[in-house]
């Protein structure tokens, strides 16, 4: 093995802490988050520099193409959660609960959380709800492992809260409800928590009166910091929700590549020599039993027909 000479620092950058996070929270520097599934992606986003990267459920629709993430089992989250780790080697990796792998018991919710940091390799992991999910949070820290919130809009809980995805809190009952479901997260011990589809005003005193920082998807600026879903800004899907803006059109891409792709291949343009490996032709000769210096014996026994054989 090659050792890299004494007093060269160490290849691996040091991975990210929740305590980094907060001392990033603390200097007022806004915190990135992106969403990954699997090992090529992971490395790009993280080669950039992104602290935190989210192994979203968000996964069942984009990339599995369910209709919803509340068909995405343990099992398939721990493939991508352990794909995008195996990836990365600096951002934070948040490996996201799927419905149901918590809340029934701690037991059980503590069992599922530790299998994305022991099995996995994620650093921590995301819980949807507030107040509801205030004791499993609570549980879960208490057995050492990081948990991110996540309420407003909780796609899991899209059947509870009217099958529709739609703003949360724009009435004063719901905006004192998610105020309290806030307070519960930061209470249970949470390191950072995710405001999805919530209105700007409500966004930023949700910020301001809570001590860790505040992750937003549809929430407006005054968060502490933003998430998207990965395809959504790269303009992979077709679906562009209002609150993602799109860095790239990479479907475009895509279909541009496979069609020139396809074209070249009937043409036969595709390969040509560059992407084509040739052999000595006196070798071949040789092969094929055309040299004058081919023996027939050894060839007959090799069983391959020659030239002269046909
Ligand atoms: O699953 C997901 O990608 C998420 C983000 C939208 C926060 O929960």
């Amino acid at each position: 093995m090659n050792r890299p000479p004494s007093g060269t620092p160490p290849e691996t950058p040091r991975r990210i802490t929740t305590a980094d996070v907060a001392r990033m929270h603390a200097d007022g520097q806004r915190i990135a988050m992106l969403t990954a599934y699997d090992f090529a992606t992971a490395a790009i986003v993280d080669e950039t520099g992104v602290p935190l990267i989210l192994v979203g459920d968000s996964l069942g629709e984009v990339l599995l193409g369910y209709d919803s993430t509340v068909r995405v089992s343990m099992s398939e989250m721990l493939h991508h959660v352990k794909a995008v780790t195996r990836g990365t080697r600096r951002a934070l990796v948040i490996a996201d609960m799927p419905f149901m792998s918590y809340g029934l018991t701690p037991e059980e919710s503590v069992r599922n959380a530790g299998a994305f940091l022991a099995e996995g390799g994620a650093q921590a992991v995301k819980v949807e709800g507030g107040v509801r999910s205030a004791r499993t949070i609570a549980a879960i820290v208490r057995s050492g492992i990081p948990v991110m919130g996540h309420i407003g809009w909780t796609p899991q809980a899209k059947h509870g809260l009217g099958g529709k995805v739609r703003v949360q809190g724009k009435t004063r009952e719901q905006a004192r409800g998610l105020l309290a479901d806030a307070l519960a997260v930061q209470e249970g011990g949470a390191f950072a928590i995710v405001l999805e589809l919530v209105p700007e005003q409500l966004a930023t005193a949700i910020t301001e009166r809570l001590r860790i920082p505040t992750v937003g998807i549809g929430a407006g600026p005054g968060c502490s910091g933003q998430v998207l879903v990965i395809n959504d800004m790269l303009g992979l899907g077709d679906f562009a929700p209002r609150h993602a803006r799109r860095y790239a059109e990479l479907r475009e891409t895509m279909r541009a590549a496979v069609r020139a792709y396809v074209s070249d291949v009937e043409s036969g343009a595709f390969p040509g020599p560059a992407e084509t490996v040739r052999m000595d032709d006196a070798v071949l000769e040789e092969a094929l039993g055309r040299s004058p210096l081919d023996q027939p014996a050894a060839s007959t026994a090799a069983g391959i027909p020659l030239d002269r054989d046909l």
